[in-house]
């Protein structure tokens, strides 16, 4: 198959130097690339902002900000059969940026936020017959919360990522994570390696593509 896989966080700039960001390391989007890569996939990878070595026999695509992410991964639907969204794309962006430091003067600066569009509400409406798998980054209640986005976003499957546990979602090698797909099925794993959940992912794809 031909996997699109986005990873990290995006960037939205201030100021040239203060920008708006979350905590995304890019290692589960990394090992869902490296993991598919090493299963014989052909891989393309989207990636934020992140410290981490590209991984083997796959095609990276840097970009900084939201809107470059959706850039890159519109101009790569064509070419992929699954798009897996694993970044943590910044929700809101300023609406201004200043072009100059924005000096410290006294007064407190208010900066106005927008939203940033959101990509896999934009590309799943012309999915076809694609999977699309999406994340759930939640602090509440993951399965509720990932059901709903499962739905408003027209995924295939969703991955719900409990992000206030101190082994699991940002940073961590581990994750523990729920998989919800679109039948109402709900598959609870255990505590692993991020690698290890990249390997179930990759594998649910696997047998609902053979399905189909
Ligand atoms: O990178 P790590 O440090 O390894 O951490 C992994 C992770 C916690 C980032 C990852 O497991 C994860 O949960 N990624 C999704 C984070 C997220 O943005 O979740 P969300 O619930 O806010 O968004 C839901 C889905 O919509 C996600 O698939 C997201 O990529 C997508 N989205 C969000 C905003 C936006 N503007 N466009 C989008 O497509």
């Amino acid at each position: 198959m031909k996997i699109l896989v986005t990873a990290g966080p995006t960037r939205e700039p201030i100021d040239p130097v203060r920008f708006i960001s979350n905590r995304s390391s890019g290692k589960m989007g990394y090992a869902l690339a490296r993991v598919a890569a090493g299963m014989g996939h052909e891989v393309r990878l989207v990636s934020g902002p992140v410290c981490l070595a590209a991984p083997e026999n796959v095609r990276v695509f840097n970009v900084l900000t939201a809107e470059e992410m959706l850039a890159a991964v519109t101009a790569n639907m064509k070419w992929c059969h699954v798009l897996i969204m694993a970044a943590a794309v910044c929700d809101w962006r300023p609406v201004k940026v200043s072009r100059t430091k924005i000096k410290k003067t006294g007064e407190v600066p208010s900066i106005a936020i927008e939203q940033t569009p959101d990509i896999l509400t934009t590309v799943s409406a012309r999915k076809g017959r694609r999977v699309i798998v999406g994340f759930a980054a939640e602090t509440g209640d993951p399965i509720a919360e990932a059901a709903r986005k499962l739905s408003a976003k027209k995924l295939d499957l969703i991955v719900a990522n409990d992000v206030s546990r101190a082994d699991a979602g940002f940073e961590t090698d581990t994750n523990r994570v729920s998989l919800l797909d679109c039948a109402g099925v709900v598959r609870h794993l255990p505590l692993m390696s991020k690698d290890a959940v990249a390997g179930k992912i990759i594998s649910w794809i696997e047998q609902t593509r053979s399905t189909v």
